[in-house]
């Protein structure tokens, strides 16, 4: 089976290059918890950061919700399940699902299992600007919102899901932050 990285580059590099910069950061920004998660976690979110953005590919957009076509697109290619799900639920998914009208589509195929590094995969992908420079979680919502103007729905998205986002990437900060010391 083709690897994450080869699969991402194959469907973003020539397209979409920024989104294509911007995976790869998140992807080996993911090494930074190394110390935190088990190994197979820890492959399963460094995989799910090169693919977390596949969705916005043209050839296999389906609803046009990034999130559910990617990860149908992992599992029709046969991907660990535990990659796929992290990839339809990355960065509070569900929210922007509901406001799409399609929250009961993402949950159906794709039950969120809770024990996932959803958090760990948050905070890479939040740290990561557009060409995959490093920028603080609060730049990149502010960043997200001014690129999409305020009639847009990924902008409502992300006024009404700022606080769970910003929650969750500091808790996935408070781990890399006790890890790092207890190393
Ligand atoms: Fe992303």
């Amino acid at each position: 089976m083709v690897s994450a990285k080869t699969l991402a580059e194959e469907l973003l590099a020539k397209d979409l290059p920024r989104r294509w910069q911007h995976v790869q950061a998140v992807g080996r920004r993911a090494g930074l918890f190394a110390n935190a998660l088990q190994q197979r976690e820890l492959t399963n979110l460094i995989a799910a950061g090169f693919v977390h953005d596949i969705g916005y590919a043209e050839p296999i957009m389906d609803t046009g919700f990034h999130p559910i076509d990617g990860a149908r697109h992992l599992r029709r290619l046969g991907f660990d399940e535990d990659i796929v799900c992290l990839v339809a639920h990355h960065t509070c998914a569900h929210i922007e699902a509901d406001l799409r009208e399609l929250g009961t589509t993402l949950q159906t195929e794709f039950p969120r299992h809770v024990a996932l590094p959803h958090d760990e995969l948050l905070f890479c992908d939040l740290t990561t600007g557009p060409c995959g420079e490093l920028v603080t979680v609060e730049d990149r919502l502010a960043e997200v919102k001014t690129r999409y103007g305020a009639d847009h729905l990924v902008h409502r998205f992300i006024t009404t899901a700022e606080d769970q986002l910003l929650a969750a990437a500091e808790r996935a900060k408070a781990k890399l932050a006790s890890k790092a010391w207890a190393a």
